[in-house]
């Protein structure tokens, strides 16, 4: 699970805002780090067994990563260990950068959507743009200006013009239906932020006539649907002709690594897609966030770190 990560060393950490920590990484001897493109993420292995998924923001062509981590109460613990007990000089094992939140280069335009934390994709792809002179906007939610992070960062940029904030805390909410209120085939909206946003963003745009390939999310640090829940399978690892049981209180992952079945997963919790595999026979009930709706429609491809199955069988390509 864990031998495609690279050993990274933490070189600044600073307060924020209220509940979030920044982190610069960088490579022991000034080793260069591969070139990202905003939206993309890396995997960060904070002990033994915890790998969670953090989006880069580091202004476009630096030489460091830079990650931007809530401390939640109700996080499973990693952040909150990442937050209170790595300090500058910590080494921490990073994978290598992912993106499945990639800008469309053709956009003529493109729509930002950020809630709370998940600014941090939003705010590397405002600066990717900027850079590269496309237009945009960026609308930013957050319960307080306190609690918003990059607040500084953005107002003192050029693209402070693009920005339109909201604080909770002063009765002001981002307007979806304002924000999304003229579809165009050529301009694209990203959202990232807690899942009730993200869902607000999703329905308002198909509401107001977006197609679905034009509205792109990001659900790290959202609202994770039971993985446990659920009847029991039967599943097929096509390759090995192996079948193991599922039962309730397990995922399909964990029973196939039980049986010595070589299952990849980084989140186990439905974001990543690293668990995806191909579905040769059976109904899956799709319970991740990664798959977009006409995906899970498909029925061809799982999850295997949460989702679980509508037949009592299931035959994968694994
Ligand atoms: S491990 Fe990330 S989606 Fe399954």
């Amino acid at each position: 699970m864990s031998n495609h990560l690279i050993p990274a060393v933490i070189t600044k950490k600073w307060a924020e805002a209220e509940g979030v920590f920044c982190f610069t990484l960088e490579l022991p001897g000034n080793e260069i780090l591969p070139p990202v493109e905003a939206g993309a993420h890396i995997d960060v292995e904070i002990r033994e067994g915890v790998v969670r998924q953090y989006s880069l923001c580091q202004p476009p062509g630096s030489q460091h990563y830079q990650i931007g981590v809530l401390n939640d109460p109700t996080s499973r613990g990693g952040s909150r260990d990442l937050t209170q007990s790595i300090e500058v000089g910590s080494v921490l094992r990073i994978s290598r950068p992912r993106n499945h939140f990639g800008l469309v280069p053709s956009a003529r335009h493109s729509i930002l959507i950020a809630g709370g934390i998940g600014i941090t994709p939003i705010l590397a792809m405002a600066e990717q743009l900027q850079a590269r002179g496309q237009s945009f906007e960026l609308h930013y939610g957050a319960r307080s200006q306190n609690s918003a992070a990059f607040i500084k960062r953005l107002a003192q940029s050029v693209i402070a013009s693009h920005i339109r904030l909201a604080f909770d805390d002063l009765g002001q909410r981002l307007d979806l239906k304002e924000i999304l209120s003229d579809p165009h085939p050529d301009e694209h909206v990203y959202v990232c932020g807690p899942s009730g946003l993200i869902e607000a963003v999703l329905a308002t745009a198909k509401a107001q006539g977006w197609p679905e390939r034009s509205v792109h999310r990001e659900f790290f640090g959202g609202a994770v649907q039971p993985t446990s829940e659920g009847q029991e399978i039967e599943v097929t690892a096509a390759r090995s002709g192996l079948t193991v049981i599922v039962s309730p209180d397990m995922s399909v992952a964990q029973a196939l690594v039980q049986a010595g079945v070589d299952v990849t997963t980084f989140c186990e919790q439905g974001v990543c897609g690293s668990c995806m595999t191909r579905v040769i026979e059976g109904v899956p009930d799709h319970r991740d966030q990664y798959l977009s709706d006409a995906e899970k429609s498909a029925g061809d491809q799982l999850l295997l770190c949460c989702s679980r199955a509508r037949t009592s069988a299931l035959i994968l390509d694994i």
